[in-house]
């Protein structure tokens, strides 16, 4: 567990050092975004909402680092501020004097969870060479999966026809487009669209992570 703070705040740094050393976790703090280490993959990161750009650095944070826990303090709650806050898209927001007691409360979850919900594929280096379907996962959390490489994309989709079951893998692919061994529907492996019948909805496109020179499946 690695718990990243981007402030400068005493009040909160001594209580994240509470956290991570009950959590038996990794504390690194920073005092600015663009001064900020995130590898390897923090659990938390923990911002101060009101900084200058911390708003609008969320969605950043989340999509590069979906399993992290992004967590926003703030100093002088005004009811404005606070909207603020819970409108960036935190994960955890709290006063700074109550930030440690939620964050480690949450945390308890959150590492838990995420540990159970990714599915490792495999190692990045394994990806080099290979186009198409590069591998077949039976029994991910996600339901039967299949992910394909594109020249230095990942995509990931279920791996069951919405027709009638048909193993879509094991059909043929053109580009990116995917057609039913069973009856000819056609689906894009990289949106999950539907793009010809007698299937008449789209598959489900699942989230890939690539973290520590791996490829994870991650369920929404
Ligand atoms: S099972 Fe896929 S088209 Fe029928």
């Amino acid at each position: 567990m690695r718990i990243v703070a981007i402030t400068d705040d005493a009040v909160v740094l001594r209580g994240l050092e509470r956290v991570a050393g009950a959590l038996g976790s990794t504390l690194d703090s920073f005092k600015s975004l663009a001064a900020a280490a995130l590898d390897p993959a923090p659990t938390a990161i923990v911002l101060d909402a009101e900084m200058p750009g911390a708003p609008e650095a969320v969605p950043d944070l989340k999509a590069r680092w979906p399993l992290a826990l992004v967590a926003g303090f703030v100093s002088n709650p005004s009811r404005s501020g606070w909207e603020r806050a819970e409108a960036a898209g935190f994960d955890l927001v709290a006063s700074r004097g109550a930030l440690a007691a939620q964050l480690q409360k949450k945390l308890h979850t959150w590492a838990a969870s995420s540990g159970k919900r990714r599915a490792r594929v495999c190692d990045v280096a394994d990806l080099a060479g290979r186009l198409g379907v590069v591998a077949r996962l039976n029994d991910a959390p996600t339901g039967p999966a299949a992910v394909y490489h594109f020249s230095g994309q990942v995509c990931a989709v279920e791996d069951v026809c919405p027709h009638a079951g048909g193993r879509l893998s094991e059909g043929t692919l053109e580009g990116t487009v995917i057609t039913c061994p069973l009856h000819g529907s056609q689906f894009d492996v990289c949106s999950g669209a539907r793009l010809r019948g007698p299937a008449d909805v789209d598959i489900k496109k699942l989230r890939v992570e690539v973290d520590g020179g791996q490829v994870f499946l991650v369920p929404e």
